[in-house]
Formats: C-alpha cells, structure tokens, sequence
C-alpha cells in the first residue's frame, strides 16, 4: 500500500486557506543546496527556516543533501545510521567506491535528515569529471576557479547519490530533486542527462549575472532587454558558471525564482521565465514584544562617550553579505551623513548610532575596543566592589535591630573608589568607527566612504558609526549577542539594496516587531508593497530606487531616517506592535504553498501516468492586501500625531496596545485573502 500523504494549510489569522489534495504516493524528496548545515547566506535560512514545514509533509521521505563541513557537523549535525534500507544500500555502495558520504540528523527544528557529502574527498575524480562535462556540454571550468570546481564535485556526486538511489530501489520510485542555486545546478543537469527517474526543479536565489552586472554600477533594470548575456558573462571571467546556471534552469521541469523581480530578471539573462515564484517565508514562533534589550548596545560600545542621552539614542543597523552598492551600504552611509547634519542644524537632541554588520577580513579586535571592554569590566568589578561593602553595613544595621542611615551608607573610601574607577575611564580619543583591525584598511569601501563623509564619531556628531566585520554570535567577547537578539535592541533595520532577489534581514526584523527599510529592487519589498496598502504605515518603509536617481533616493532614505528620528518614543511603540502582525504574511506556514506547488508540478511533468497537475485557482482577481491601520494616517513620515491621544508627557508610557490598533488588527482578520497566483498582474488596492 503506497503511503498517501497530502497537506491542508490552514488559515492563518485571517489569510487565505489553502487544501490542495495531491496524493504523494510514495515520492521521496531530496532538497540539494551548498548551505545545507552550511552557512553563507540567506540560501541556509531559506532551507533552515522550512525545514520544519518540509519535514511535516513528508516526514522520512525527506532528505537534504549538502557539502561536509567538519565545522559545521560538529556543532549541528547528529550523525545516525540511514534508517532507510535503499538509502543505506546507496551510502554503502557510494562509500566502497571511493566516496564520503554522511548521513545524520540536523539539530534545527524539524529535525530533517541530512546527506553530507565530503566533496574533497572525491577531487581525485575532478580531471576526469571535467573532460566529461565538457564532452557532454562543452562546459570548460578554468582549474582555478575554486566555487566551480567544487560544484563540478557536488554536481557528479549528487547525480551519482540520486542514480544509485534509483538502481537500489526495487521498484522505479518517485523521485522529486529541488537544486538551489547554480552551486548544485550541474546535479540536475546531469540527472536529466541520464535520465534517471527524478522529478527536478532548479530554484534561483539571484542570478550570477545579475549579482555581477550590478555590482559593477550598470543602469542594471533599464537594460535588462538588451545585455548580451555571453559576452557580460565573458567579460566578467564567469562565463564557465553561468553556462553551469543557464543549463540547470532550462533542463529542469519547472524552474522557480524567489521573487517576481527575480523572475524578470532570470527571463531576461537565464533565457527562461520561472514556472513558480516561491517568495522566502520564515518560522515565525510567536514572541511577546520584547524590546527591553533596547539600549544594551550602546552601553556596551559606547561605553565612555556618554555625553549624549541614552535614552534618546536611536539603534539603526544594516547586516549582510559584504556587497557594498549592492546592498546599499554606499546610500546608507551618504543618507547618515545628510541626516547628520539635519540633526544638528535642528539641534535634535537624539543621537543615532547605526550599525554595520558585514564581514570582512580582519585580523582581530582593535587595540581601543578592548581597552574599551576593560573599561567596562573595571566599572563593573567597581560597581561589585561598592555593592558588597554596602550590603556589609546594611548587614550590620539590621543585625543590631535598627533601619540602615541612608545617608551613612556610602563612605568617603567608596566615593574614592568610584571617582578612581571613573577617572580611569576618561579617554580623549573618539570611540573608533571599526571594531576590528582590517586586513584591507585601506582599500574598505565603509571605511574609505567614513572618511570622505567624515563621521568618525565625534561628540559635536549626532551620528555615530560602528562597523563590525564580522557576523554575531554569542561567543565573541566584544559583542556577545547573537543576531536575533541584536536585532531585537536595534529601533530600525536599514537595507536600502540595489540588487536583492529577496533580502531575508528586513523580513526577520518583521517578524521580530523591528521596523525596517528596503526597497522596490527587493523582493521583500516588492511583496510587501503588493500585500500591504500602507506598508509604512506597519513599519515598513520602501526606498523607491527604481524611478528614482541615486541622488534622489539617498534624499528620500534621509527623509525616511529623520522622520524616524522625530517620533516620539510611544509612535515607536505603535509601530512595533503593528509591524509583528505582519509575520503571518511571512510564514512558511503560509508561503510553503508555493513550494508544494512547484513539487506538484514537477512529478505530473516528469511521471505524468502518476501524478496530475491542478493548478490552484486564483478565487477573486484582486490580490490579498493587508489595509490602513484603522485612524492612522497614511505614513508614519506624517504621524506625529498618528496616535489619537498623543502628547509628549506620555512618551514615557510603555507596553501599551493601542485601541486603535486592536481595533485595526479586528478589521484584518475579517478579511477574505484570495491567492494571488505568481504571474498575475500587481492587484489595485
Ligand atoms: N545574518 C546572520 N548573522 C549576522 C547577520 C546576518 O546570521 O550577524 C543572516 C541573516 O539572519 C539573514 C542572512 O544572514 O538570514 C542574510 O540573508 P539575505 O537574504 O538578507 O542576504 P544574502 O546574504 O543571501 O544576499
Ligand atoms: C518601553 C516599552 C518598551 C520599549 C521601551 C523603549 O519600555 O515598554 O517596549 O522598548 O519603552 O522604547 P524605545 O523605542 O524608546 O527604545
Ligand atoms: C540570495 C539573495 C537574497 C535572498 C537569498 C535567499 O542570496 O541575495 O536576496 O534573500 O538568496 O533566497
């Protein structure tokens, strides 16, 4: 008896239902990425976060196929004997010939399986592999290419992993491949070549082309018709990988993208419109707002220059892959610097200390944030010191039947303790832009921007900039916070990115009730726009860098920026509350429809006596949008006033939920959200 699985995906406060009934019989699925328990980008969180979901629907017909990273095993991956008898055969018999191939569990929610394969192991075969590439397709890879040499190594070696699969199976199975990205693109290829029977998709997260051209400053979206795709690719010594990426897309049964700009984009340089787009969802767990972490940052940095006022100082943060214009790293400093001197020319007393968390090469922290660090700790251990001799004469006090003189309670020695503890802390020098020595110091794009815009952190400043190269994690002894916890004590995520197929940071900042800006070159953004009617409203500010000059755009960031500046403490506090409740919208809970779509089309394609295709049908033409919060005005640019019984004595009020909001958030869950199909044209409002 085949197994019959199908999945409902149930409505979420108010989105749409969705049941689409589809007998899996008894397909297997493999989902093969290079950021499998191996963490790059944002391809791992797009495979981390629906691990979950994935695994639900498949349950141990579900398994995910990576690269072996020592590294990387050890901290999240339990290794475990395949319990899968045909999947145990393959290993065996790919490990007797020459192969390493792992299989465990990885420890993220879901639990999912994990194929791990040691692809160095295996190099003695990348001549050999190499030639027959390039008999096959005339696809030569220069032997210095590093990336493509080792996807010509996981692209075999996964073909191998899914024909041996096939030839150990009693029966022809069912099988479903997904390929992430152009890194595992050559083991669809190949599957296709050999036809082996497997049900392929081939999921795009940016085209390399694209990633290319606009890192090189092209007028990138008004040229899209007209770039000779293989000289660009040539031109830019990629032609090998692009080639490998063009391949992947037009062999495989249904092609998906993340975005619908993406999907314009890969129509135009990969020569294939996308079948399904498949935007990035998240696993959204529901948290109480929990902004108290607010502030710890700028203690922990800023230890010393406190001649600003902590509690009007802002949190503004940008995090990513190092890709400088691409990421809008280049405006968002020129923005800082223009608001910067709007602040003083208004004589704000706010000052905002934005963030930059991309890594770069480095060679550890730098001389003056570790002093800064043992500032710190001495202030603490001083703190201890003072703290133990009080508790001491509080002690005596009670022991003797009597209430402690408050005023006798701190000596002349504890105020000399303190005065020395904060004497030694007085430095002259400003708090230092970069937290680590920079291999590269002197060619950086931030640190060469900072010093032509000149905020190095001055106290006449208003803006303060600290880049720290390198990402979070919560052993570093500078910074110990993991990302999410960081993000929760910034007030605003700022990711004004020129190219961004999608952009997993302003989606997470949502999720985590932390308003952010993006842009209409994002897939984020573009999503955002098409579902929300107000998206700024939610805290979610869309720089419009499309129609827009970059000049331009960089006025409008900095309007974003100062507007922000300008509320009150209580507008923040509204527009936390209404930016979570767009997470929904991004849960795969939600999103993963696509996904199961795209896998449905895929095996009526490629075992079309099995398996029938019914495409979901859209129930309204007009897509699902999210309305105005209830009594707001339209933008936050424009609501100082936003809240109906606002004034600034009551900053200082906190945790509240608004009437209006509750009220708006009622309107939201009547609402009927038809399904948008991927191509359909933007809806009206
Ligand atoms: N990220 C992280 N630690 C950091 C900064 C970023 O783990 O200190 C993660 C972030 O959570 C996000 C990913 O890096 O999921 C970046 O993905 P995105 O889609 O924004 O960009 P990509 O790097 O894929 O272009
Ligand atoms: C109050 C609220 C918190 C908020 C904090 C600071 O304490 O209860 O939710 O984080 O104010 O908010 P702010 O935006 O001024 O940093
Ligand atoms: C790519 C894109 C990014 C996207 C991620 C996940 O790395 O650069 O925008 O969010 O893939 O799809």
């Amino acid at each position: 008896m085949p197994l019959a699985r199908s999945l409902s995906v149930t409505s979420l406060s108010g989105l749409e239902e969705w049941d689409e009934e589809f007998d899996l019989e008894d397909a297997v699925l493999f989902e093969i990425a290079w950021e499998v328990a191996n963490k790059v980008g944002g391809i791992y969180t797009v495979i981390q976060t629906k691990a979950r979901l994935t695994a639900e629907e498949w349950g141990e017909n579900y398994f995910l196929v990576g690269p072996y990273v020592e590294s990387n095993v050890r901290t999240q991956v339990e290794l475990i004997e395949p319990t899968d008898p045909v999947l145990k055969r393959t290993i065996d018999k790919m490990n007797s010939s020459g192969c390493k191939v792992y299989f465990g569990r990885w420890l993220i929610e879901g639990s999912p399986y994990v194929i791990l394969i040691d692809v160095a192991f295996t190099a003695w075969s990348l001549d050999r592999w190499k030639s027959e590439l390039w008999e096959l397709c005339d696809i030569g890879v220069p032997w210095f290419d590093r990336e493509a040499n080792d996807a010509v190594l996981f692209g075999f070696l996964t073909a191998w992993l899914l024909g041996e699969y096939a030839a150990q199976s009693e029966e022809p199975p069912h099988i479903v491949a997904q390929f992430h990205e152009w890194l595992a693109g050559l083991g669809l290829v190949l599957c296709r070549h050999r036809q082996l029977p497997v049900a392929t998709i081939f999921t795009t997260h940016a085209t390399l082309l694209g990633r290319y051209l606009c890192a090189g400053n092209v007028d990138f979206y008004n040229n899209l018709a007209q770039f000779n795709v293989d000289k660009e690719a040539g031109d830019r010594q990629i032609y090998h990988r692009y080639c490998l990426e063009r391949a992947a897309a037009h062999c495989a049964h249904v092609f998906t993208t993340v975005s619908q700009i993406t999907a314009i984009e890969a129509e135009f340089l990969l020569k294939r419109k996308p079948d399904i787009v498949t935007p990035n969802g998240l696993n959204v767990k529901k948290f109480s707002a929990m902004h108290e972490f607010q502030n710890l940052h700028a203690q922990k940095y800023m230890y010393l220059h406190l001649d600003f006022n902590l509690d009007k100082c802002l949190f503004l943060f940008i995090a990513g892959r190092y890709e400088f214009s691409n990421k809008g790293a280049d405006i968002f400093l020129e923005a800082l610097a223009r608001l910067n001197y709007l602040l003083r020319v208004n004589q704000s007393d706010v000052t905002v200390i934005a963030f930059f968390i991309m890594p770069a090469r480095t060679n550890n922290f730098n001389v003056e944030t570790l002093k800064g660090q043992a500032v710190r700790k001495q202030l603490w251990d001083t703190a201890q010191t003072v703290k133990e001799r009080f508790g001491k004469k509080l002690y005596e006090s009670l022991l003797v039947g009597q209430l402690p003189d408050v005023s006798k309670m701190l000596d002349k020695e504890d105020f000399t303790i303190m005065k020395r503890a904060i004497f030694a802390t007085q430095r002259q020098c400003q708090p230092p832009v970069c937290t680590h020595n920079m291999l590269e110091d002197s060619s950086d794009p931030i640190l060469n921007c900072v010093r032509r815009i000149g905020l190095f952190n001055s106290s006449a400043d208003r803006v303060k900039i600290i880049f720290h190269p390198e990402f979070l994690s919560s052993t570093s002894p500078l910074l110990p916070m993991d990302y999410e916890e960081f993000v929760r004590g910034c007030h605003l995520g700022v990711f004004p990115s020129y190219y961004e197929p999608w952009g997993y940071t302003p989606a997470e900042c949502t999720v985590m009730g932390i308003p952010s800006i993006s842009t209409n070159l994002s897939g984020f953004g573009c999503f955002m726009e098409e579902h929300i009617a107000d998206p700024s409203a939610y805290g979610i500010y869309i720089l419009d860098r499309r129609f827009r000059g970059v000049d331009e755009s960089c006025n409008q960031l900095t309007s974003f920026l100062f507007q922000f500046c300008k509320q009150s403490r209580r507008q923040r506090i509204i527009q936390r509350n209404r930016t979570e409740r767009l997470s929904d919208l991004l849960d795969w809970r939600y999103l993963g429809r696509y996904y199961i779509s795209a896998r449905h089309m895929a095996l009526a394609k490629a075992f079309p006596d099995t398996y029938v295709y019914v495409p979901h049908e859209p129930n309204s033409t007009s897509g699902f949008r999210y309305p105005r919060p209830a009594s707001v005005p339209p933008s936050p640019a424009l609501s100082r006033h936003s809240s109906p019984h606002h004034s600034e004595a009551e900053d200082n009020d906190e945790d509240e939920r608004y009437d209006e909001d509750l009220e708006a958030e009622k309107d939201r869950v009547n609402i009927r959200q038809p399904y948008t199909t991927p191509f359909k044209n933007k809806s009206s409002a």
